[in-house]
């Protein structure tokens, strides 16, 4: 073991992680979507998840107002679309039109679920922690969905090696699924 920087230990770590797509709605009714890899499943009694928002996202001003969220578990159908709604604003884009992201409305709220996630939870959010630059927002779920297609694998953030097939890549991002 050696010791090192505190980037090159996340490194070794943060890859391959499970996305997902959060979608928060504004104040007019316009739904948006951010990619997250900061998000964790937190009580199983009620069912809770935390999820981890930059203090300058848009998806930070929606949910910091309107106090309800969709979480989504983007399959490897939504490679490109995942990494389009994690590198453009909300605040100067529709990205369901503009990407054409097949949506449905849930239960819970207009806030829409996503039909080509492998699952979709519409949570009630109940409190938020500021961390830093992220705030982390831990919501309720109230209803909870699957895709009917069973085989559909969810779509990952991978490492570029022999063990994966990278799917869509942009920078810094590869997303993708093991082989
Ligand atoms: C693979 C991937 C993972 C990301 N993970 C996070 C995350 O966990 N938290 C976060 O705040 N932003 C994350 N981002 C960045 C946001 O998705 C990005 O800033 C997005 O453009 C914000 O959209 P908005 O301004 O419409 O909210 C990630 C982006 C990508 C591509």
């Amino acid at each position: 073991m050696i010791q090192c920087d505190y980037n090159s230990a996340v490194k070794r770590m943060s890859r391959p992680s499970r996305l997902a797509l959060v979608v928060s709605q504004s104040e007019d009714g316009r739904a948006n979507i951010i990619t997250l890899v900061w998000f964790m499943r937190t009580s199983k009694e009620p069912p809770m998840f935390a999820i981890s928002i930059g203090i300058t996202r848009y998806s930070h001003k929606l949910l910091s107002k309107s106090r309800k969220f969709v979480l989504a578990i983007p399959s490897i159908k939504m490679a490109k679309q995942v990494l389009q709604c994690g590198t453009t604003s909300g605040e100067d884009i529709d990205k369901i039109k503009k990407f054409n992201i097949k949506v449905k409305r849930g239960k819970l709220s207009d806030i829409p679920i996503l039909l080509d996630a492998v699952a979709n939870f519409e949570c009630k959010t109940i409190t938020q922690i500021r961390s830093g630059d992220h705030t982390i927002f831990i919501g309720e779920v109230k209803y909870s969905w699957q895709n009917e297609n069973e085989n559909l694998n969810q779509l990952l953030s991978i490492p570029e090696n022999k063990n994966y097939e990278v799917l869509a890549k942009d920078g810094r991002y590869v997303l993708g699924t093991v082989k």
